[in-house]
């Protein structure tokens, strides 16, 4: 891609965009350059046609992210952490509301801001050697980039305050037991176990995937009357679609859709 960036790398394989975190010697620390770029990498990954689908990973064997960078942290006077924090949300936010899949194919360490940036993206992939949890309160700290809100989302009450108030690290079999993670490969699986994940997500139906995703992140947070309007809205906005047509057709003449993403 045309963006250089300093603390990330991009690559696409045909409509998969990958972002890697490329911090390894930090374990891929969020500083405040990386939150920028990712921010950027995301919005350009949105407004591109030929994405279709973004995975996020991080540099090396070890870590996916280990957290917002701490060495950062410790000048901070309220109203910097006040404005970091919004800034984390922010990317958060970005990932979430793409309006394309965002896989997380996670190798290593997910701690923090890393776990964070995980629960933002919309279906995660682990390595069986992957860590997880919310080590904040060892710092005397609480998450800050929408951990207490995501985690409880998507594990509940009950294991978000675990993880939060005793801030012990979980490994991949218990994430998912929680619900944390989609899935669970063999490290030497997970890069083919993506790859397969994306490549049927860029071959679906762009415009399904978009409805979906609003309906059910934007949607889920409202009454359930606003989150049904977000499910017809989706739903006949797909009518508007060839892809619909093709998706129908292809189902009632028995063969397979080729999708076009019109
Ligand atoms: N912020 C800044 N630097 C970090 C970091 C973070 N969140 N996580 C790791 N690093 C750095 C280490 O300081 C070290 O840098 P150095 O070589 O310049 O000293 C390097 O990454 C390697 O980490 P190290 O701690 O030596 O690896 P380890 O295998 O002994 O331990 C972890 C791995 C993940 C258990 C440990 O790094 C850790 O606890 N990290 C912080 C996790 C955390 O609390 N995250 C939440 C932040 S809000």
């Amino acid at each position: 891609t045309s963006m250089a960036y300093r603390t990330l790398t991009t690559a696409d394989r045909g409509a998969v965009r990958t972002i890697t975190v490329n911090r390894p010697d930090k374990l891929n620390a969020l500083n405040r350059e990386t939150i920028g770029e990712l921010t950027l990498a995301f919005r350009q990954a949105a407004s591109d046609d030929a994405v279709r689908v973004v995975v996020l990973t991080g540099a090396g064997e070890k870590a996916f992210v280990a957290g917002a960078d701490i060495s950062e942290m410790t000048a901070w006077s309220p109203v910097k952490a006040q404005a970091a924090s919004r800034a984390g949300q922010e990317l958060m936010l970005t990932v979430e509301r793409l309006g394309k899949p965002v896989v997380a194919k996670i190798q290593g360490y997910a701690l923090g801001g890393g776990m964070e940036l995980a629960m933002a993206c919309h279906l995660r992939v682990a390595s069986d050697k992957a860590r997880f949890g919310q080590p904040e309160i060892g710092l005397g700290l609480i998450p800050g980039f929408g951990g207490t809100q995501r985690l409880t989302r998507l594990t509940g009450r009950g294991a978000a305050l675990e993880l939060c108030l005793l801030g012990q690290q979980i490994d991949a079999a218990r994430a998912e037991r929680l619900g944390l993670v989609t899935r669970v490969v063999a490290a030497d699986e997970l890069d083919a176990s993506v790859d397969a994940m994306a490549d049927q997500l860029a071959a679906a139906a762009p415009l399904a995937l978009k409805g979906i995703l609003e309906a059910v992140i934007e949607g889920g947070e409202c009454a359930i009357d606003q989150g049904l309007a977000f499910e017809t809205q989706g739903f006949a906005i797909a009518f508007s679609t060839d892809d619909m047509r093709e998706g129908t057709g292809a189902f009632l003449e028995r063969r397979k859709p080729a999708f076009k993403g019109t």
